[in-house]
């Protein structure tokens, strides 16, 4: 058993470890002087350094700040083509939802993806993990989605396997857009044919849907994720984006793990998610990328909910590769502390993905951790448009320069 202890820490900051939930999300631990001791993979002990135990290996940082890995609960990260033609349109004034009702938008983007082998699905991902990665995310969910049909899916859900080879991934099957005609029969067909092939094939751990007037009725929904649950998936949604249909009340009665988007969430659905273990994800590079209104997180949090951050990064609605970017956004666009942003993206980021084992710098949990170039944390949740994370290690081990 060797044992690696991290000196040179000007601060170790931590939320406490599970899902935290209203003003607890603002309860911090921050020691001074702070040393970290490694234990095969995992956190051995953390405290003042003049109190650390002794160890075979010492590693001085220098005395700058420590946080937890940043675990990023929603992502997109494998597609094909791109989006610029509609990113003009809508720089124009064409609206996202009218573009996807063309036939454009999500529906060009599975037109691509569908013609890319899992090899150049990889290729293209690989660099946009790895912008995350570097930005200080440890863990990252990947939704399918883009397939035009469920080959298409497939093939997707094995890039992601064939990049958690390299990279710490939860992979999460999507069923993002019905076709133009025959939806019944696609829905039947989830239920029966791609969920259960999914299962068979452990290809995911949970199931999500995009709820949606220009995506999947609240009814089809249900239907779909409660064949998810027979066959053993955890489950989300995509929901409350653009109109509040009732997906995060569906959310709460189904038990998922999260509820994601939000952005046109008010009162009845801040007081369900509130009174509900379901997470709240935030994700607010859609609300600087398609101008929306930005969730209503600070609500969310001062009613008791657990709230969540992702990055979102897709190729349409928001192209963020940095999850230390998404925490600092959601600072500026929903209103929360820079300590309730570092739960967001640490602790309850990974109750969003069913992760207790991570998230929190106490004893037994992953050694996941960032340092900083900075003394004091809070240049994390401060800095736009450069890196403050200096290091990344995972499971102990150092992952970055
Ligand atoms: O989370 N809203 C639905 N799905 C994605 C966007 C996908 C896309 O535009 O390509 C989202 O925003
Ligand atoms: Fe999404």
């Amino acid at each position: 058993m060797t044992d690696t202890l991290y000196t040179g820490i000007s601060q170790l900051v931590t939320p406490r470890p599970g899902p935290q939930r209203g003003a607890a999300m603002r309860e911090l631990k921050v020691i001074e002087n702070a040393a970290l001791l490694v234990r095969d993979g995992q956190i051995g002990w953390v405290g003042p350094a003049a109190e650390a135990p002794r160890a075979d290996h010492e590693h001085d940082l220098g005395g700058v700040a420590v946080v937890p890995g940043l675990v990023d609960p929603h992502t997109h990260a494998v597609w094909a083509g791109d989006r610029l033609a509609d990113f003009e349109a809508r720089v124009e004034g064409v609206s996202y939802e009218t573009i996807l009702a063309r036939g454009g938008g999500i529906r060009s983007t599975m037109r691509a993806t569908a013609a890319a082998s899992v090899a150049e699905l990889v290729a293209l991902a690989r660099p946009r993990l790895q912008a995350l990665w570097d930005s200080g995310a440890t863990t990252v969910e990947v939704k399918s989605g883009y397939g035009l049909d469920f080959g298409a899916e497939i093939r997707m859900l094995g890039a992601v396997h064939e990049l958690a080879a390299e990279f710490t991934l939860v992979p999460t099957l999507l069923i993002h857009v019905p076709p133009t005609e025959g939806r019944e029969a696609y829905v039947q067909a989830i239920c029966e044919e791609l969920i259960p092939e999914v299962a068979r094939e452990g290809l995911a751990t949970a199931v999500d849907v995009f709820c949606e007037k220009e995506a999947f009725s609240v009814a089809e929904t249900r239907v779909i994720l409660e064949a998810a649950r027979t066959h053993g998936f955890a489950t989300k949604l995509h929901a409350d984006q653009f109109h509040a249909l009732g997906g995060v009340e569906l959310a709460c009665e189904l038990g998922a793990l999260s509820v994601d988007h939000l952005e046109a969430s008010g009162p009845a659905q801040v007081a369900a998610l509130a009174a509900s273990p379901t997470v709240a994800t935030v994700l607010p590079g859609v609300t600087l990328h398609l101008g929306l209104p930005a969730a209503p997180a600070r609500a969310l949090i001062d009613a008791g909910a657990c709230v969540a951050v992702g990055t979102d990064l897709n190729p349409g609605s928001s192209p963020v590769f940095s999850s230390g970017l998404a925490l600092a956004l959601t600072v500026r666009l929903c209103g929360l502390t820079p300590a309730e942003a570092l739960s967001a993206c640490t602790v309850n980021a990974a109750a969003a993905l069913g992760l207790g084992d991570r998230g929190a710098l106490v004893p037994g949990q992953r050694a996941d951790f960032l340092a900083l170039h900075s003394a004091d944390w809070r240049d994390l949740a401060y800095t736009l448009g450069a890196n403050p994370v200096r290091g990344v290690w995972m499971g102990g081990a150092p992952v970055t320069p």
